[in-house]
């Protein structure tokens, strides 16, 4: 299975942002573990930062033919980017939108996702590990795992 994995504006910082909230690993740490996650699951993963709403959407649309899933975690678009939300409709993959922290749990704004929607399923809370559960959850929506 081909996974692309995606990472929103300022998730660049994870680490040193916040870490009371957004934990202590670097993204680099937390890419590492996906990578390792995907492998032990035999999932080939591309993935992606940007903190460019433009270069996500791009992305997403170049991976249209090779992805046959998006995990995302789309940041602070999450609560207000049609674009992005649009863009993932487009595509008619299966995405999993991730967050590290448990935004139901924060500010207001916070539980308003304009990507839910367009996602199979929402995980958020479970930091850094948020994104393997995502891994788990399309192989079981393929059945390739119970
Ligand atoms: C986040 C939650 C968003 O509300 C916030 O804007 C982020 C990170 C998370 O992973 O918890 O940038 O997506």
């Amino acid at each position: 299975m081909k996974v692309l994995v995606l990472h929103g504006p300022n998730l660049n910082m994870t680490g040193f942002r916040e870490p009371d909230i957004y934990g202590k690993k670097p993204l680099e740490e937390i890419d590492n573990e996906i990578r390792a996650a995907a492998k032990g699951l035999n999932i080939e993963v591309r993935i992606l930062q940007s903190n460019s709403e433009g270069i996500l959407i791009d992305t997403i649309q170049e991976h249209r033919k090779w992805a046959e899933a998006i995990v995302i975690n789309p940041g602070g678009l999450t609560h207000y980017s049609i674009s992005l939300r649009d863009a993932l409709a487009s595509v008619r993959l299966p995405v999993v939108e991730v967050h590290l922290s448990n935004v139901h749990s924060r500010e207001e704004f916070r539980r308003i996702s304009v990507i839910s929607p367009v996602a199979v399923g929402q995980i958020v809370g479970f930091g850094a590990f948020s994104y393997e559960l995502a891994l788990h959850a399309l192989l079981n929506l393929r059945k390739e795992i119970v």
